[in-house]
């Protein structure tokens, strides 16, 4: 199985990340960080078709697992996921061709935040917009880190049993 996480927190070395390599554990997906690359907001008149957003639309459309990584930021996904998802627009517009070859992909959300929780209706959107795309959502694994950057005490033991999810 090809899996593709795509990170999208505003720091690299984060809790995010933590909560990312938690379940990677010595496995070796590969990793695209959005805030490094350049993906414009969605816009009307497609100026921006040609910046990195299609090239890892590309990406999505050769895996077979999609993990989308994101910490929670005022009770919803990150500006970066969420500026990511808008331009999924042009994929049922300008490249409905690559839009209809994510088609049955599997996705997954890694997620952390102060909370215990995730906030209520986290999820909607982004199992709505997967969806919409035809792909298939199968859930959140949320890892709750306290200010001192500790995990929650089954966050170690979650983050195992999340991973034999997209690696068995
Ligand atoms: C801008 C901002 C907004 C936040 N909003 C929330 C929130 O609504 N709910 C929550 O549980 N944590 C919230 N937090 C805490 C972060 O979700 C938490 O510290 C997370 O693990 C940060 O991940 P990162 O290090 O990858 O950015 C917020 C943090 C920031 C910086």
């Amino acid at each position: 199985m090809k899996i593709l996480i795509l990170f999208a927190s505003s720091r690299n070395n984060g809790n995010t990340r933590k909560a990312l390599d938690a379940v990677i554990n010595g496995h070796r997906p590969e990793i695209i960080d959005l805030a490094k690359k350049n993906i414009t907001p969605y816009d009307y008149h497609n100026r921006n078709r040609d910046d990195d957003f299609r090239k890892i639309a590309e990406k999505m459309a050769e895996s077979d697992i999609i993990v989308f990584a994101t910490p929670v930021y005022w009770y919803t996904m990150s500006a970066q996921l969420k500026t990511f998802f808008d331009r999924f627009t042009d994929l049922i517009s300008i490249r409905k061709d690559l839009g209809r070859r994510l088609k049955g992909k599997t996705c997954y959300v890694i997620s952390t935040g102060s909370d215990s929780e995730l906030p209520p209706g986290f999820e909607s959107p982004i199992a709505a917009t997967c969806g919409y795309m035809d792909m298939v959502y199968k859930g959140a694994f949320y890892c709750p880190i306290g200010k001192d950057g500790t995990f929650a005490p089954d966050g170690k033991e979650k983050a195992k049993e999340f991973a034999e999810k997209l690696f068995n």
